[in-house]
């Protein structure tokens, strides 16, 4: 559409201003109530030769309408190019609160990290964040760089990003946009360079983080967590349908506080009974991915923000064998 700019210009006149380089990349100009909208080819300029582009169209339009406004088209080959690979997102969820999605994950992204993977994690509960302190982090502000937070680091070769690691400027970044789905959003889509896997820790339940999770960061796969007791199963089978039917293949159904050895007489016992979860997946049609102990001191190095995985013996054991089923599936699905 034609329009008649400030002063009376027109189009042709205003496309009559530009400089050479600017009018040989011109696609497009409209004239409405002095404002002029401009969209230029910037196909094979780098992002100052750009800045450079929009500094000269400016210039030369100061002056004869209100306002410009302009946008750089892609270059072309760039738009054919693949979209960059970022990280794979492998989701930790479980139905039910409180059976160890955290501590779970903080650990499989140790245990990840010290078998040479390059794991993130991000902290998705958003109203109730953990990683920070699972990770000794806290205290820890992450950064923004071209308006995306730049996660914290930790010192167990983990980056990680949570509501907790963000300063009230941050918070403003990642509360742009719809409420929650908007936060989450931001953590995953941060300055995760070079990782090759997102663990991401789930919320308890079914509800909007979950939701949002599947249809807008499409995970390649998910972790389901569940205590022994029937009804924590009850819910893990529903958290295994919910990510089947958003099509996100589950990896398995991990059972955490399994068997409780006492710390005091050294015999095991299994006060949620035991063995629950494996016959669950085996009816569910999903992988058993093994058995984390109950052990308090999993719990004393999670508060601490030692993840047990980063130590030694049996107990970090049980999450570098659950590490190792996750790294063959980064290899298998690579
Ligand atoms: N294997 C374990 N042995 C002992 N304590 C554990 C174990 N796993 C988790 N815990 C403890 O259980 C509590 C709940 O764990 P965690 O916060 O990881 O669960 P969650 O599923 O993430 O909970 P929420 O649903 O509230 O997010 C924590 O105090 C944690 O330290
Ligand atoms: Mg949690």
């Amino acid at each position: 559409m034609s329009g008649v700019a400030q002063g009376g210009r027109d189009d042709s006149e205003v496309k009559a201003l530009l400089p050479e380089d600017a009018a040989v990349r011109l696609q497009s100009l409209q004239l409405a109530q002095g404002r002029a909208t401009l969209v230029l080819d910037a196909g094979g300029l780098d992002a100052a030769a750009r800045a450079q582009l929009e500094r000269t169209v400016r210039l030369a339009l100061a002056g004869s309408v209100e306002e410009v406004r302009i946008a750089m088209t892609a270059d072309k080959a760039a738009a054919a190019a693949p979209v960059p690979t970022g990280p794979r997102i492998l989701a930790v969820g479980s139905g039910k609160g409180g059976v160890g999605k955290s501590t779970l994950s903080a650990n499989l992204a140790v245990a990840l990290a010290r078998m040479g993977r390059r794991v993130g994690l991000v902290d998705a509960d958003i109203y109730g964040p953990s990683q920070a302190r699972l990770l000794g982090t806290e205290g820890q502000r992450a950064t923004a760089h071209d308006g995306k937070l730049v996660p914290v680091e930790s010192a167990w070769g983990v980056p990680a990003l949570s509501m907790a690691h963000l300063s009230a400027a941050g918070q403003a970044i990642a509360w742009r946009g719809p409420k929650i789905s908007g936060a989450l959003l931001q953590l995953v889509d941060a300055h995760w360079d070079g990782a090759e896997v997102l663990v991401i820790d789930l919320p308890p339940g079914t509800g909007d983080v979950q939701l949002t999770m599947l249809q807008r960061c499409k995970p390649a796969g998910a972790v389901i967590v569940s205590t022994p007791q029937d009804l924590a199963l009850i819910d893990a089978a529903r958290a295994v349908e919910l990510f089947a039917k958003g099509g996100v293949p589950v990896l398995g159904v991990v059972e955490n506080m399994a068997g409780y050895a006492c710390p005091h007489c050294g015999e095991t016992s299994d006060p949620f009974g035991c063995g629950g979860a494996e016959s669950a997946a085996a009816d569910m049609g999903v992988p058993f991915l093994g058995r984390i102990p109950l052990d308090i001191a999993i719990r004393r190095e999670g508060d601490a923000g030692t993840p047990t995985a980063a130590g030694t013996g049996p107990r970090a054991d049980a999450f570098a064998a659950l590490a190792r089923q996750v790294a063959a599936w980064l290899d298998e699905t690579a």
